[in-house]
């Protein structure tokens, strides 16, 4: 009998196990067998079906995601990962960093840390010794990663109901305004780094050669058809950035410590809004500081809470887009959390457009971790990720039992997976300690 027909006999003969390598999280089902995750191997695999060694998490919350990447950072430190979390909502993995000896970095209002999303990163460095043509391929990069993130800021704003609108003109109005700022536009050999509150005060009193630059008959004009964009950067100004993300950036990463991560806690009594804005700018600005490194730097970069950001709408859900696509190839793991498959298809946005994107989105994962999910996500897991019914069924039954049970699907392979956690391990990963208070007396 050929291989095609032997499933009909033995059906509950699955993929065979991975091979031995990287973290192991804990048993696989279907093959009895350990589970090991090294998502750079697998790429380097060609009996796995990934191409890339990125991560997605999903999950109800509470069922053990954010410990799912939490052990798998801990276990890949063995084999010479370190770990950026791009922004840490609760303050969860505090104690992580902490148990490592690194001192986790606050970000808040009233605290001295500043983080410039319009930072240069690496890619600024030693701009005077540059050739003019890779000083252009480097502004390229530069110009459109703050383009992106300004768009996403910006859109993510709302008139009404609707996001406010930023197309080409705008982008114009902004290109300019950042090449004038820096010194791009004269070609400098030293580039200044600009802030978002600059820019908003150069378009707020616009010189006469920005306003030429960008075809405005007169200043009258050019303050005319800017206002909208003039007053969100305003608003992001004196609101969600206001003395956390308006000046040069004072701290400086140490990338020989074993993880880094930003503390975000206190922005919670801000909203949801603000977080995600916040989240917006880190993820940007974690795209600059990687996108040069030295070689043998592996790492796992960690963007936990990921739905806040990607909620606040379409242009959101694009800049986290290219922020994963732009990332750098070789040696770092982008793992994203959010909690279902739709949080990308961004609040309220049923368009094509945005089902496009959310898709597109999806396969810059080749590896999805599905944790419990309730009933009503089975429909999005099969339309959107292709699972299939007996797999999703998985998802909202057995995985719902317990946390830390998940699929990991890796291209059209999925495995049934339990995480063991060690009892230390266990501790460091608790985040559950509100619950406790609230039962003791
Ligand atoms: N594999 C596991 N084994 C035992 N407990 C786990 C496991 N995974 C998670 N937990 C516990 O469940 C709780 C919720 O996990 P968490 O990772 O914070 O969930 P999520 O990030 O999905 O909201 C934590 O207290 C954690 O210690
Ligand atoms: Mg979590």
């Amino acid at each position: 009998m050929t291989a095609d027909q032997a499933p009909v006999l033995w059906p509950l003969i699955t993929s065979p196990a991975l091979p031995p390598r990287g973290a192991q999280m804990g048993l696989e089902l279907f093959s009895r067998c350990s589970f090991f995750a090294d998502p750079n191997g697998w790429v380097l695999d060609p009996d796995i079906p990934v191409s890339n060694p990125n991560v997605f998490c999903f999950g109800k919350p509470g069922m053990g995601k954010s410990a799912t990447v939490k052990a798998f950072c801990l276990r890949m430190m063995g084999f010479g990962y370190r770990t950026l979390v791009l922004g840490d909502p609760k303050d969860e993995y505090e104690i992580l960093c902490r148990t490592l000896g690194v001192e986790p970095i606050a970000v808040g209002q009233g605290l001295p840390t500043r983080i410039n999303p319009l930072d240069f990163g690496p890619l600024g460095r030693h701009w005077d010794r540059l050739d003019a043509t890779e000083a252009r391929r480097r502004a390229t990069v530069v110009f459109s990663r703050w383009l992106t993130l300004l768009r996403g800021l910006v859109g993510s704003q709302k008139v009404g109901d609707r996001p406010v609108p930023f197309g080409p003109s705008e982008e114009t109005v902004l290109d300019a305004a950042l090449q004038l700022l820096t010194g791009y536009t004269d070609g400098n050999t030293r580039l200044t780094e600009t802030t978002v509150p600059l820019l908003w005060r150069l378009l707020d009193n616009p010189p006469e050669r920005l306003v030429e630059e960008c075809r405005f008959a007169s200043v009258r004009q050019f303050l005319d058809d800017t206002r909208l964009l003039r007053d969100s950067l305003g608003k992001l100004v004196h609101g969600s950035l206001r003395g956390l993300f308006d000046d040069r950036t004072t701290i400086d990463l140490d990338w020989t410590a074993p993880i880094q991560s930003l503390s975000l806690s206190r922005l919670e009594a801000l909203g949801d809004e603000a977080v995600g804005m916040a989240l917006m700018c880190l993820n940007s600005w974690g795209r600059a500081m990687r996108e040069v490194a030295e070689p043998g730097d592996l790492r796992v970069v960690v963007r936990d809470e990921s739905w806040k950001q990607l909620r606040l709408g379409t242009e959101a859900v694009k800049s986290f887009d290219a922020d994963l696509r732009l990332s750098r190839r070789d040696g770092d793991i982008q793992f994203a959390i959010a909690h279902k498959p739709s949080d990308l298809l961004s609040a309220g946005d049923t368009t094509s457009q945005a089902a496009a994107i959310a898709k597109d989105l999806l396969h810059l994962a080749d590896t999805k971790i599905l944790h419990g999910q309730d009933q009503k996500v089975a429909d999005e897991l099969q339309s959107l990720l292709g699972l299939p019914p007996a797999a999703t069924d998985l998802v909202t039954d057995w995985c719902r039992q317990t946390p830390g049970r998940a699929l990991w699907v890796l291209g059209d392979r999925i495995h049934k997976v339990v995480t063991y956690l060690t009892p230390a391990e266990r501790e460091l990963t608790f985040t559950n300690q509100a619950l406790l208070g609230a039962r003791e007396p």
